[in-house]
């Protein structure tokens, strides 16, 4: 396929800034303040992008509520992974039926993986005429312009044509918290695993220029932010496309050099190329945390080939050794895939093998499903959805056992956290997160909050740990 990398300049976004205060004079006209929504759904590069619909929306004048009832604007930013996601998106957009009726003005728009599919982008445009404003992740960038479109032409507007995607800079952000913030550093995948249709919805592989993304680590680190996570599909490739030197190794060493006390997360790494070279310096940079999400999707050989993952059971256990070598104290998470087209209880056996050796600090199981257009789609797929039930509760079971013990090991240690928020309740008020990504709860001040704190655990379950200051 070819490969065109595509970057908006910052005169475009200047454009879209220019559309955005020309929205602002007509919304704010009356005195009152106008309000937005913006429901996410899917994964931390969608919550990213959300940030960037509400510093957009944000300029325009909009406030924001969570009661479809106040909103002007609702923005549904979609996620197109599983069945399961898009069956809630369409159920919650349908139900935006009554808030319309009780709000004629009300303008809907749904953006995001799910419009990104032909066939989703046209069962929206039959059978949901309540939405005005469809686009895909590629037109992010200009959402004003489409809005405008929608407001100025009391049409409705659909944009979520084929492409292989962009490099926007200069978006405005808003972030919702204060203490942790996202930093997308690539878009796009290449893998092409045979179940993914994330390749298909967001495009090529795309990187972020360094200096770009240091300098927007800097401003969070002088605005106070404590825990960054770099996000990509598979930010092991970072900088491949740019032939710049750089590699995703080298981009955490640039980060760890900006002054100040925080902490340096990412995600996700793909096993087919986490090098030695990234888990040295994953070591040896002080503010880089020792947490790696390594998603394995399976145990048995068979099926990662299948899956098109371009490494092999033996391949990630190695990984997995080097990781430890160089820091013995890291965490490791993956995602698994149960039921993939044809896997037999013999594959299946080599996964829950594979989970007791490496004994995951936590697992984030998926049910395979099937999405159109993906290779998997159609695989002979002779197991029924009780026999994938079956197995999938088998491994929640066993990655439920594993955290819990490896919670337990934790008991009686004290550790350095960052508190980032309420949990509103009382015995254990404040959330708070180890190095690694644990969730710690503990009682204290709510002044702590975006504060490094010492605490002994003294419980734990499957789920979470339990402390107090120390
Ligand atoms: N079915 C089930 N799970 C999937 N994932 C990706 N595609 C599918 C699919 N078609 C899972 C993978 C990936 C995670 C984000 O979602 O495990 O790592
Ligand atoms: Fe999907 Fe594989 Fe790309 Fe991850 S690496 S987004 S699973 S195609």
């Amino acid at each position: 396929m070819a490969y065109t990398r595509q970057t908006i300049d910052s005169a475009a976004i200047e454009r879209q800034r220019a559309i955005c205060a020309e929205i602002f004079e007509k919304v704010t006209a009356d005195g009152a303040r106008p309000l937005a929504l913006v429901d996410t759904y899917g994964c931390q590069q969608n919550e990213a992008d959300s940030e960037k619909l509400r510093g957009y929306l944000a300029e325009m004048g909009y406030g924001f509520t969570q009661d479809e009832f106040q909103a002007d604007v609702i923005v549904v930013n979609t996620c197109a992974v599983r069945e399961h996601a898009e069956m809630r998106v369409l159920g919650n957009v349908g139900a935006l039926n009554h808030s319309k009726k009780a709000r004629p003005g009300q303008i809907i728009a749904v953006c995001g993986c799910m419009v990104q599919q032909e066939h989703m982008a046209q069962k929206i445009k039959m059978s949901y005429p309540i939405v005005d404003l469809v686009f895909g992740p590629h037109e992010l960038w200009r959402f004003p312009e489409l809005l405008r479109a929608v407001m100025e032409k009391h049409r409705r507007v659909f944009a979520a044509d084929k492409n292989d995607g962009a490099v926007a800079e200069g978006i405005p952000v808003r972030r919702d918290g204060t203490v942790k913030a996202w930093l997308s550093i690539m878009y796009g995948c290449n893998n092409f695993c045979t179940y993914c249709i994330v390749p298909y919805v967001r495009g090529r592989e795309r990187s972020r220029r360094p200096e770009d993304v240091v300098a927007e680590a800097r401003a969070l680190v002088e605005a106070g932010y404590k825990d960054i996570t770099l996000l990509g599909q598979n930010v092991n490739s970072y900088g491949k496309d740019l032939d710049c030197g750089v590699d995703f190794a080298d981009l955490i060493a640039m980060i760890n050099a900006i002054p100040g006390d925080f902490l340096i997360r990412f995600m996700t790494s793909h096993p087919r190329d986490a090098t030695e070279k990234l888990f040295r310096t994953m070591a040896a940079c002080e503010k880089c945390a020792h947490h790696i999400h390594l998603p394995v999707q399976s145990g048995s050989d068979t099926i990662l080939k299948r899956m098109n993952r371009h490494y092999d059971r033996a391949k990630y256990l190695e990984e997995i050794a080097t990781a430890r070598r160089y820091m013995p104290d890291i965490v490791i998470t993956t995602d698994i895939i149960v039921g993939f087209p044809g896997e037999t209880e013999e594959d299946f056996a080599d996964t829950l093998s594979l989970c007791e050796e490496v004994r995951f600090d936590a697992m984030f199981t998926f049910i395979y499903s099937k999405r159109v257009g993906t290779p998997a789609a159609t695989m002979p797929d002779p197991y029924t959805r009780e026999d994938k039930q079956k197995h999938f509760d088998a491994l929640t079971e066993l990655a439920n056992r594993i955290s819990g013990e490896k919670h337990r090991e934790y008991e009686g240690r004290t550790l350095r956290v960052l508190v980032d928020g309420e949990t509103g309740k009382e015995e254990y008020n404040l959330s708070s997160r180890t190095n690694g990504g644990r969730l710690v709860h503990l009682r204290g001040d709510k002044s702590l909050i975006g504060q490094f704190v010492e605490v002994r655990i003294t419980a734990s379950n499957t789920w979470a740990l339990y402390g107090e200051l120390a």
